[in-house]
């Protein structure tokens, strides 16, 4: 059984979690369930990043204790993930013992190394990003809240790595997806790299972790919180456990996290002699009129709300089938209702009600056998099968929306095929022709959910259930048994009206 390790970053716990953070962790969650129904052995890791000045601004404004802050808003996004059906495996606080302890660690064998070092800096510094920037990243525009600090801080030496990571990025293909990613770090790593400064002055910031070398600093949050994606798995405490999970095979994140992710990252496992992960993958943003969606702007989609109204599964849906992996999407309510009836309630939701029925009806509610099969049902097996391969070669590039789109083809040629075959009228004339049409609409079916289950778990289980059967089943077509009573479900996606 091959090993499969994905990581979402961790969210910063200044606030309640939004769509944008709900986009990465459901789609960590479906590649995660993709992987588990191919029998691959997943450990899928999120959690919440809880030190660093934002999250202390945050307790400040709120008159609490940054503890009691993280502790609080730590469970509305674990609330936030159990309604979505996310199928973590761990969920890390960069305040956990088992973390913070390895930080330290590392820190101290990096001090010891020589590869920290401390110094005075006089440069520009981004509040909002929490890191000094250059004059070049400033005039760019992307950095908020830009001070002038002049401070000692201790230093990794970044630089020093820069051109392993290089040679590193040109040789390894897939280390940074997609590709036009890798070549705006190219770009970054061509001019020139800085050490990372990785302390805070107490004076300054008190909420993070203590410097093992100096009681006046703690860790910058980055340096932090990066170091999570090897704790969780038992770096420097259960060497089995990391050995086989260890590098990951996944960093998933956005586009505003890339040079964190690649570049101060890759040459922190550098300095501690420890792989590369296989693959870091940005996706696009989401944005609510053409602006991204953001805590600090206001201007969030609660993704609670959607849950309570139409369904975790609807939500999850939408997300998963309305971006194309890499580009940016906009949010509107409006889509998320036409996605959900075109798609959901109409092409899936009504072959449901339509094949059960039937069943029920006519069949004594058990699957019907599949008699003859002529032309028509020859060529719509054939199509079928072809659409179940697309999908599946689609998930596998990371194609999720054209996986998803060729999972639904599947439900719309069933529509149409039993539209063909009409057997509530060949039951009156020929019951084996209507017991075949049956038998094959609803082994499509049951194709088609297995192929959605990873997006929609949840309902996808209640029709799989009803037939008595699991994604992990004989997914080749006729693998449904004749003769099983099925239950009767009804309204799985009802209608939205808007
Ligand atoms: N704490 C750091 C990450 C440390 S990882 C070791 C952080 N936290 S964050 O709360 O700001 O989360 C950023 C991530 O949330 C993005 O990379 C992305 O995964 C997700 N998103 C936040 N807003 C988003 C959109 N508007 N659209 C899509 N994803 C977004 O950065």
């Amino acid at each position: 059984m091959s090993k499969f390790y994905i990581t979402t970053p961790l969210y910063y716990v200044n606030d309640e979690p939004h769509i944008g953070h709900a986009y990465t962790t459901i789609l960590a969650d479906v590649i995660s369930r993709i992987k588990r129904i191919q029998n691959q052995d997943v450990f899928f890791l999120t959690g919440t990043d809880e030190h660093g000045q934002k999250v202390q601004e945050a307790a400040n404004k709120k008159g609490v204790s940054p503890k009691d802050h993280v502790d609080k808003y730590v469970k509305r996004f674990q609330k936030t993930w159990e309604k979505l059906n996310i199928s973590h495996d761990y969920f890390i606080r960069t305040t956990d013992k088992e973390h913070t302890d390895r930080v330290l660690e590392i820190l101290s064998s990096l001090y010891k190394k020589g590869d920290i070092y401390f110094d005075e800096y006089e440069g520009l510094y981004s509040v909002s990003e929490e890191r000094f920037i250059t004059e070049k990243e400033r005039d760019e525009g992307n950095f908020r809240e830009i001070k002038k600090i002049k401070e000692k801080n201790y230093f990794f030496k970044m630089s020093k790595y820069k051109q392993e990571l290089i040679d590193y990025i040109k040789n390894n293909e897939n280390f940074i997806l997609p590709h036009s990613r890798r070549n705006e770090i190219l770009g970054f790593l061509n001019k020139n790299l800085n050490d990372l400064c990785i302390s805070r002055p107490k004076a300054r910031l008190s909420w993070g972790i203590e410097m093992p070398f100096d009681s006046d600093y703690v860790t910058y949050v980055w340096f932090d919180a990066l170091i999570s994606y090897i704790s969780a798995i038992g770096y420097n405490k259960d060497k089995e456990k990391f050995n086989h999970y260890w590098p990951a095979d996944f960093h998933l994140m956005a586009k505003d996290i890339l040079t964190t992710h690649c570049v101060y990252w890759p040459t922190m496992l550098m300095a501690c002699n420890i792989k590369l992960p296989t693959t870091i993958f940005a996706h696009g943003w989401w944005l609510m009129d053409d602006t991204k969606m953001s805590k600090s702007l206001g201007n969030v989609v609660k993704p609670l709300d959607l849950v309570d109204e139409y369904g975790a599964d609807a939500l999850r849906y939408y997300l998963m089938r309305n971006m194309v992996l890499g580009q940016d999407a906009s949010f509107t309510l409006d889509s998320f209702i036409k996605r959900y009836n075109a798609d959901l309630a109409n092409d899936y939701g009504n072959l449901i009600n339509r094949i059960f029925i039937l069943i029920n009806k006519n069949f004594d509610n058990k699957i019907p056998v599949n008699g003859k099969n002529d032309s028509i049902d020859q060529n719509f097996i054939k199509n079928i099968i072809k659409y179940q391969q697309l999908a599946i070669k689609n998930y596998n590039s990371m194609k999720i929306h054209d996986g998803i789109e060729s999972s639904i083809s599947v439900f719309r040629l069933t529509n149409k095929f039993l539209e063909d075959k009409a057997p509530w009228k060949t039951i009156k004339s020929d019951r084996d022709i209507a017991s075949t049409t049956l038998y094959l609409s609803s082994e499509a079916l049951r194709i088609g959910t297995i192929l959605l289950y990873p997006v929609i778990p949840e309902k996808a289980t209640i029709v799989l259930n009803a037939m008595k059967c699991s994604p992990k089943d004989n997914t080749l077509f006729g693998g449904l048994k004749e003769g099983i009573t099925i239950d009767i479900v009804k309204n799985i996606f009802p209608r939205i009206v808007d």
